[in-house]
Formats: C-alpha cells, structure tokens, sequence
C-alpha cells in the first residue's frame, strides 16, 4: 500500500494471521511492533487507553501526514501488533489510495515498510516487487512517495514528549506545535527496528562527508583501486567518470529520492559509496539518521 511516506506491507490490524504474516513476510522479529494506520484523528480514540491533550494538538496540526504517535494501548491493540508492548503507534496516512484502503475497510491497517528487514525502504511500486516479488498478494501502485522517508515518531506514553524516529514531519514543526522542546531519542530500550544501528543498509559500504570533502575522499579511496559512487548535490568538483548519484542539498528534495539513489547505486556494483550529509535542520535529520545507519557495520550475511 502507497503511503505519503514510503510504501507499507499493509494487514488487517485485527487479523492476526495476516499480521503474523507481515512479519514472516519481512523476515523481522515479532518483538518489533508495527504501526496501526487509521483512517482519521477521530479513529485513534479506540486504539488507545486516553488521548492526551498534546496527541490531540499534534494530531490536529499534522494528520494525515507524516507523523507517528506512540501512545498507551487499548484492548484492540493486540500484542501481535505492538509485540507485547503496552503501546501502541498510530498514523493517518495523507496518500489518497492509502486513505481509500482505510475507509473501505473501516478498522485499522498494521503496515511496517515494505522492504525485507534491514533493507532500504521503497518509494515505488517497482520497489516492493523487486524486493518483495510473489510474497505479496498484491501491490497497490500509488506512484513515487512524495515524502520519501518514513514518519517522524514522537512517543507521548512516558510524560515528556520524545521524537523516537526522525521523519518526513520536521522535529521544528513539531517543537513549534507543542511549544517546547522535543528531545530525539533514537537509542530508546524500546524496540524500534528503524533504531537498529545497521538499518537501512545497501550493499556497497557506505562512507559520509560534508559535501566540501567528498572530492578529496573520492581520490583517495580511488587511488586504493576502490570502485567508487558519489552520492550529492552537483557541483562537488569530483573526479571525471565518478558517478553521482544526485541527491539535492535541500532536505526536503533530499529525502524525497534518497532511498531511490540508494537503489541505483547499488545496482551499479560499487565497493563504497561516498554520502553528503545534507544540513542538520527539517528533514535533513531523517536524511542524515538514515545515511549514519547505512553506513554503520553491518551484522555478517545470514
Ligand atoms: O512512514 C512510516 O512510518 C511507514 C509507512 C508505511 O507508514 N511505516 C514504517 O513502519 O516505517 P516500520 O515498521 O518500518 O517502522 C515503524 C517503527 C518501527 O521502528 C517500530 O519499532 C516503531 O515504529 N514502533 C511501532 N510501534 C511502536 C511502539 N509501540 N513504541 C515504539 N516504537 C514503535
Ligand atoms: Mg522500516
């Protein structure tokens, strides 16, 4: 199912058969719960014990939209969906066919993103089949995500609220929102896969610099034989036949084709990657929280 953000292996929430094939399907734990998708703020109401005034307010400001809200489960969130927690996430997805989805069914839909575990989430229908192929009964082709990374999750179960997951919705708008200061905590004890070190990893390494850099790093780890892609702005200055894979330096426009960029990049067999980091403002944070996980060392093949 297309989402705003990137596309979602999309189940019942209340099936727990299909749920249970979501996570046979990705290869992921049972203990990392999912999201519950709803069609409306209204919805969230039965899916959680109380909602608190400021899931209220944000909910109001921000859906449908990029956001994630962690808050104490009901009854109707099953242990098969939050993995035995006693929260549960939610989100109203903005995409029209997602929030067609939505309304057709009339309950809510447990959707991680469409991509086997600890791989590179997609943004295209293309995507989910080449990665997930005859696995799935059926892929809703929505077109390319406009967002392009995963929702900002903000947990508002503990107190104080805390971003868990930088994403498509700027940690500023949400700060502005609640007018105080969100903390990101992306190495919480609760079990985010997302906050794995080794997420979303290509298969090339992966190396990261400041756009200033990435000529230098280029000519060094090519006069060591490596074959080398560039992934940044134009008008780094790079060596002649080092291909750039082109990511703006504008967040926004960065994350909106960073995990595409990621793709073909792979694709092309390099040995390393070279990433500029885009500014740490807006959805740079989610741009740069993805690239650090996919360059970090990586658990050997099983
Ligand atoms: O944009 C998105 O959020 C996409 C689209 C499909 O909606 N979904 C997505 O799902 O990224 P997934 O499963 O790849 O990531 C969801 C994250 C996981 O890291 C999971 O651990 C976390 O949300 N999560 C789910 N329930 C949670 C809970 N009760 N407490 C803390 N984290 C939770
Ligand atoms: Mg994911």
């Amino acid at each position: 199912m297309p989402t705003e953000t990137v596309y979602g292996l999309a189940a019942n929430a209340e099936d727990e058969l299909a749920v249970r094939r979501v996570f046979a399907i990705k290869g992921r734990p049972a203990t990392h719960p999912l999201i519950v998708h709803v069609a409306s703020a209204e919805a969230m109401a039965s899916w959680v014990r109380a909602v608190p005034e400021e899931a209220q307010r944000l909910a109001a400001a921000f859906w449908p939209g990029p956001l994630t809200l962690v808050l104490p489960r009901s009854a109707r969130a099953t242990d098969a969906v939050t993995g035995g927690q006693d929260t549960v996430a939610l989100r109203v997805p903005q995409h029209p066919l997602a929030r067609a989805v939505l309304e057709a069914l009339g309950g809510g839909v447990a959707a991680p993103s469409a991509n086997r575990f600890g791989r590179v989430s997609p943004t295209t229908a293309e995507h989910v089949r080449a990665d997930l192929g005859e696995d799935v009964d059926l892929v809703l082709d929505g077109g390319p995500c406009a967002v392009g990374v995963e929702s900002t999750i903000v947990d508002l179960s503990q107190g104080a609220p805390a971003v868990l997951r930088p994403g498509g919705l700027a940690v500023e708008a949400v700060e502005r929102v609640l007018g105080r200061a969100v903390p990101v905590r992306t190495s919480s004890t609760v079990r985010v896969s997302g906050s794995l070190a080794s997420h979303y990893a290509p298969r090339a390494g992966v190396i990261l610099c400041e756009p200033a850099q990435a000529a230098a790093r280029v000519e060094a780890l090519r006069a060591q034989g490596q074959r080398v892609g560039v992934l940044g702005p134009e008008g780094l200055g790079l060596p002649a036949g080092v291909p750039l894979y082109e990511v703006p330096e504008e967040p926004a426009g960065a994350a909106r084709v960073l995990y595409t960029r990621l793709r073909e990049a792979d694709a092309h067999g390099h040995d390393v990657l070279v990433a500029c980091l885009p500014r740490a403002e807006g959805l740079g944070l989610a741009v740069r929280d993805r690239l650090a996980r996919a360059a970090a060392p990586r658990p050997p093949e099983p």
